[in-house]
């Protein structure tokens, strides 16, 4: 393991990376990176159309996303038809053509992505994969699918049935249908990243490399509220070392842009979300977005703290009152960190940081991600932030504590 010599042992011991156990089974280089794009879940819900995912991807071009770094456009649950009488599947009628359609995104530069469930049914109730893994991975490849997001679902009855009232079977079970759509998705041989949609039961975390998964949900659903945002924020404490190049944490897509959410709410779920090593996969009208959202799901210094190469996920290093303080370990030493408040109050006196608690010694030359500025960071700096906002900083010299 490599440890830059300019970080603090105190802050190493909360940010250590360990690689985690199996991750020597990923054989692929996918995802070295957290996955960047876009999903229609969170905005299209049922209702998606060939014509969103294709809007997606022209805006995704126009809107700078793609020059950002943003890259799959992933179709989510209801694109699904009926098995013919050869047990292929084909789309619905509101996808008439997924070959074309994949071409259509390719073209554009981006990739693809589609959704599916190990269990008979997904959660919406469509046709799903259980016994046709290997039928379903090939027609996916067929079409040019380079994203797969597979949703336990209806597998949970699966599992009870072969093995009731045994839990760890149970997992089994599970482990090992998933480790058969990856093995079937690599018998394809095109790359085709593979996630793991889960409620986070049974710590996904522990054995999703195992499997040969780039990333694996490790809560329930995200809604576009900041009480949501932010309970599954603090569901991520202690999850850090579970991830890195090829094997992620997911905290489940972004909100950004949805709902009532405010600018204050948006840049705090994108900013966490970076310091997380999550994957940034849109889940907004990209057709529709205000130019703030835009600014916002295009920060380049914010997409850079995400997709850092060291892929080593940040942590809570403190919490002072109502006031959190989160860091990342970065490349070359580097260090980002993010100061949230994630109650509604905005406090009268401003909130100064513990620099020994982050294992700086004396003021730092950091750049404010949001506001461009570079200032100079030390205990007497004033952090003044309204309710659910945050303060987001990158130090490229941290001078440490001895
Ligand atoms: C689950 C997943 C969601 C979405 C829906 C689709 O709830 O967690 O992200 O994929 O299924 O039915």
């Amino acid at each position: 393991m490599r440890v830059p010599a300019s970080i603090s042992a105190a802050v190493l011991t909360l940010l250590l990376f360990v690689t985690a156990p199996g991750s020597q089974a990923q054989t692929t280089q996918l995802a070295q990176t957290p996955p960047m794009g876009w999903n229609s879940w969170n905005f299209f819900h049922e209702q998606v159309t060939d014509k969103d995912i294709r809007n997606a991807a022209d805006a995704m071009v126009a809107s700078g996303m793609k020059d950002a770094g943003y890259e799959y456009v992933n179709i989510d649950d209801t694109w699904e038809g009926e098995r013919d009488a050869n047990g292929v599947l084909h789309s619905n009628k509101k996808f008439p053509d997924m070959k074309a359609l994949a071409d259509y995104v390719h073209s554009k530069g981006l990739k693809l992505g589609i959704y599916s469930s190990p269990g008979p049914k997904t959660c919406a109730g469509f046709e799903a994969s259980l016994d046709h893994e290997s039928q379903d991975a090939q027609t996916y490849a067929a079409w040019g699918i380079d994203y797969l997001k597979y949703d336990q679902c209806s597998f949970d009855k699966v599992q009870s049935r072969l093995a009731p009232g045994d839990p760890a079977a149970q997992l089994r079970i599970l482990r090992a249908a998933l480790a058969k759509m990856s093995e079937a998705l690599k018998a394809t041989g095109r790359p085709i990243v593979y996630s793991l949609s889960i409620g986070g039961e049974n710590a996904p975390w522990e054995w999703g490399p195992s499997v040969g998964l780039n990333l694996w949900r490790d809560t329930q659903d995200i809604s576009a509220n900041w009480d949501r945002i932010y309970t599954i924020l603090n569901l991520q404490a202690g999850l850090a070392h579970f991830a890195g190049p090829g094997h992620w944490n997911d905290p489940d897509m972004l909100e950004v842009g949805n709902g009532k959410l405010t600018l204050a709410e948006n840049r705090s779920h994108f900013s966490m979300w970076a310091i997380l090593a999550a994957p940034l996969i849109a889940g907004n009208d990209l057709s529709k977005m205000t130019p703030e959202v835009k600014a916002i799901l295009t920060n380049r210094d914010v997409i850079a703290i995400d997709q850092d190469k060291l892929g080593q996920e940040g942590t809570r290093i403190y919490s002072d009152g109502e006031r959190e303080v989160w860091a990342r370990h970065l490349t070359g030493g580097a260090l980002a960190i993010a100061v949230l408040n994630p109650g509604s109050n905005q406090f009268v006196f401003p909130f100064h940081l513990n620099m020994a608690k982050l294992g700086l010694a004396g003021p730092q030359t950091a750049r404010n991600l949001w506001t461009g500025e570079s200032i100079v960071l030390s205990n007497d700096f004033p952090i003044q932030l309204a309710g659910h906002d945050v303060f987001l900083v990158r130090i490229d010299h941290p001078k440490v504590s001895e």
